[in-house]
């Protein structure tokens, strides 16, 4: 069976919860590798709708095993609301959930100094989801972050937060001229969730690599998008972690070797939540017609999502970056109602016409896109079940997309339910 990674192609929310839960059917783990709460993958089952946010979108399968991999930031009372909520919709969240011990915990001083660094840039801001991700890495980086396995060790844990507090409630009280944290209170309260995540703790390499001995499926969970990684993204308008396939390996513990596919998730034309540089976003009109008929708004914030045409040079510089080998196509029809649909296929700079994304974030400002014109199918494909009955001229226009991006499609979705959507 294939260990398989999927990522975001674009800029997050391309529907990546809803493809995981298809795909979880055919592995045996599902494992989430970066990221934190900052994502909200959906997933629709006969019309009740379950938003993951930290537990892996494979857990509405219950005879799967869930991982949250060290490469994760676990914000402890957020997971434990989310296994709460999940299990008062009658899933099960028992054993089948492990988390890495050496995944990094979200401190209160983490979501504040995320918040107050924002509310300092201004006009500048990055339009974080404010939970603390980017504030959270930085602590790993600057190797005082504190893991899950110190929550267990008590000596560990209190003078590792001791230090911490000690040190973030300075830059509070003399950066930012406001109150910090107490001591007690954040020891106290952290832990409390000892009891809630003893049982879940684990080796999660040790785990992945010996269920892979045995001849079982992985199935890596990206969150947000190619276009979010700190390195490769649009920088600084990105989130703090890996989220393109080489994040996989390192945000789990499994080598690269172990990787039979990459399979990238795109949407049938692009968003992005947050500020930053977005080449084909929409003018007002064709903004407030595909956001209404795409509900697109935040799963995790609530916050309008910006919209705009597919851009081919993006998914292409993407197909790339993660070698990817299969597209998914979601949101098809969101379209449906357009006569007339745009494909970018490249950018101008001034008088300059370029056919691959620039990697500064100058440029990038700078580029206007140059389009390819297809007419629509004007046609409900909702109900649609099998991929040779969408309408010509829809599978016109995913042939095409096909080609620019350089990746045959293996999945297109139409609709959010878990049924809506079929092989090619
Ligand atoms: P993720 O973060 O990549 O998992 O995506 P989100 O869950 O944040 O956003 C995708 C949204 O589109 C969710 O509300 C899904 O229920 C919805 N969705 C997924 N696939 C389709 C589709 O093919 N058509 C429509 N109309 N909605 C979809
Ligand atoms: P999923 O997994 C879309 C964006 C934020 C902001 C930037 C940095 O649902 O696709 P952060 O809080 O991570 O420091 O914010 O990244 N962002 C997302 N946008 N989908 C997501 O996740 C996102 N996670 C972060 O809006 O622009
Ligand atoms: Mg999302």
């Amino acid at each position: 069976m294939p260990n398989i990674i999927l990522v975001g192609t674009q800029w997050g929310d391309e529907g990546k919860g809803k493809i995981i839960d298809m795909i979880t059917q055919d592995v045996d783990y599902v494992v989430r590798f970066q990221g934190g709460n900052n994502a909200g993958h959906t997933v629709v089952v006969d019309g009740r709708q379950f938003i993951l946010h930290l537990v892996p979108s494979g857990i509405l399968h219950e005879d799967k095993i869930c991982v949250i991999g060290n490469g994760v930031v676990v914000d402890p009372e957020v997971l434990i609301e989310e296994i709460k909520s999940l299990k008062k919709k009658g899933i099960k969240v028992d054993t089948n959930l492990l988390i890495s011990d050496q995944a990094h915990i979200i401190f209160p001083y983490h979501k504040m100094m995320d918040k107050l660094r924002e509310a300092q840039k201004g006009k500048g801001k990055i339009g974080t989801t404010g939970r603390g991700i980017g504030p959270c890495y930085t602590d790993k980086a600057s190797r005082c972050g504190i893991r899950l396995a110190d929550l267990f060790n008590d000596s560990v844990f209190h003078d590792k937060l001791k230090e911490n507090i000690d040190e973030k409630n300075t830059i509070f009280c003399k950066v930012y001229g406001c109150d910090g944290f107490s001591f007690d209170e954040v020891y106290k309260q952290y832990k409390k969730y000892r009891q809630y995540l003893k049982k879940h703790i684990c080796n999660c390499s040790q785990v992945l690599n010996d269920a892979i001995a045995i001849g079982k499926s992985i199935l890596f969970e990206g969150a947000q998008g190619t276009f979010l990684d700190i390195d490769h993204g649009t920088y600084p308008f990105v989130t703090s972690s890996n989220s393109t396939a080489g994040g996989a390996v390192i945000g789990t513990g499994v080598g690269p070797k172990r990787i039979d596919k990459v399979i990238g998730v795109a949407k049938a034309y692009t968003t992005r939540v947050g500020e930053g540089p977005f080449p084909t976003e929409f003018s007002s009109v064709m903004m407030e017609k595909i956001r209404t008929k795409g509900k697109e708004f935040g799963a995790t914030t609530g916050r309008p999502r910006r919209c705009g045409w597919f851009d081919a040079v993006l998914v292409k510089h993407s197909v790339r970056l993660n070698s990817i080998d299969e597209i998914v196509i979601t949101k098809l029809d969101v379209l449906d109602e357009c006569k007339k649909i745009k494909i970018c296929v490249g950018y101008r700079i001034g008088k300059r016409l370029i056919r691959y994304f620039p990697s500064d974030i100058g440029s990038l400002w700078r580029c206007k896109p140059v389009y390819e014109e297809l007419p629509g199918w004007y046609q409900d494909t909702t109900r649609i079940t099998k991929y040779e009955n969408l309408p010509q001229k829809a599978l016109k226009y995913l042939n095409r997309i096909s080609e620019l991006i350089g990746a045959g499609i293996s999945i297109v979705s139409v609709g959010s339910d878990r049924k809506q959507a079929f092989k090619v």
